[in-house]
């Protein structure tokens, strides 16, 4: 049996988010799945959703994710926001990752925290309409976090874990490190936008200077992000801003 410290969690987010609930799961298909199924019935309260197992667990673009009760931590945070821009958002909330869980962690463009080049987590990020038209949109951010040993099996890049960095390391305890953190980088990009983060992310960008190539086959260095979060991308047919290409890291040894 997994111990949650579900209290705990919601006496440190509660006060910054009222209204706000936490949430335990045995198991779900997927917490992101559940909390849009909620908030297209109008429930749109903020809650942190965890799951110990999911039946059904999905990353960006419709791959699915895979992972056993313990060694993955999967939750998913829903809540009404309104910002006046929402580009950027999967990079505010990678820098409040990155930041609450260690040094180490890097964040790469758009939506995976990275470990020495190796995926540890992923963010998957969904927005609701209410249905009331001037209702603000809720958002929905799932996160995966790699806790143990992964197996590399059908990954692109090999996978990385959370006890790599901490041998002790469970999912309740990254839980409780992250909580009140990215509740704090949805309210700070609400109110200021990515502007607030792009220095932060910077600091963390795991793709800075490295050879990338773009799914449509254009290759080019990467330099940072954009005021919108776009990703920069020197070719030698000149700046590209990449807004939804997919972008791998070319492996070391073949230029990057
Ligand atoms: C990706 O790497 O493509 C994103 C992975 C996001 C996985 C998390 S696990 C909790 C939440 N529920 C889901 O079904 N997906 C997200």
């Amino acid at each position: 049996m997994i111990r949650w410290q579900a209290e705990a969690v919601w006496e440190t987010v509660a006060p910054v988010l009222p209204g706000f609930t936490v949430e335990v799961l045995p198991e779900v298909d997927s917490t992101n799945t559940e909390l849009m199924r909620r908030a297209r019935v109008g429930l749109i309260d903020p809650v942190l959703l965890v799951a110990e197992r999911q039946t059904a667990g999905r990353g960006r673009l419709g791959r699915p994710w895979a992972g056993e009760a313990g060694a993955s931590l999967t939750f998913s945070l829903g809540l009404p926001l309104a910002p006046a821009d929402w580009s950027g958002l999967s990079l505010a909330v990678g820098v409040a990752l990155a930041e609450s869980l260690h040094p180490d962690v890097r964040i790469k463009w758009p939506n995976d925290l990275w470990l020495h080049d190796r995926k540890l987590a992923g963010i998957l990020i969904e927005t609701a309409g209410t249905g009331a038209a001037a209702a603000p949109r809720c958002v929905v951010v799932g996160v995966g976090i790699n806790i143990t040993e992964r197996p590399a099996q059908g990954l692109s890049t090999p996978p990385a874990w959370l006890r790599e960095l901490w041998p002790d390391a469970d999912a309740p305890q990254a839980l409780a490190r992250i909580a009140l953190p990215l509740v704090q980088a949805l309210q700070g990009f609400e109110a200021q936008g990515f502007g607030a983060f792009r220095g932060r992310f910077h600091a963390r960008d795991a793709l800075a200077g490295r050879t990338v190539v773009l799914s449509d086959g254009l290759q080019g260095e990467a330099r940072g992000v954009g005021a919108d979060g776009a990703l920069l991308v020197h070719t030698a047919s000149g700046m590209k801003q990449v807004t939804s290409s997919e972008v791998s890291v070319r492996p070391l040894g073949a230029g990057g």
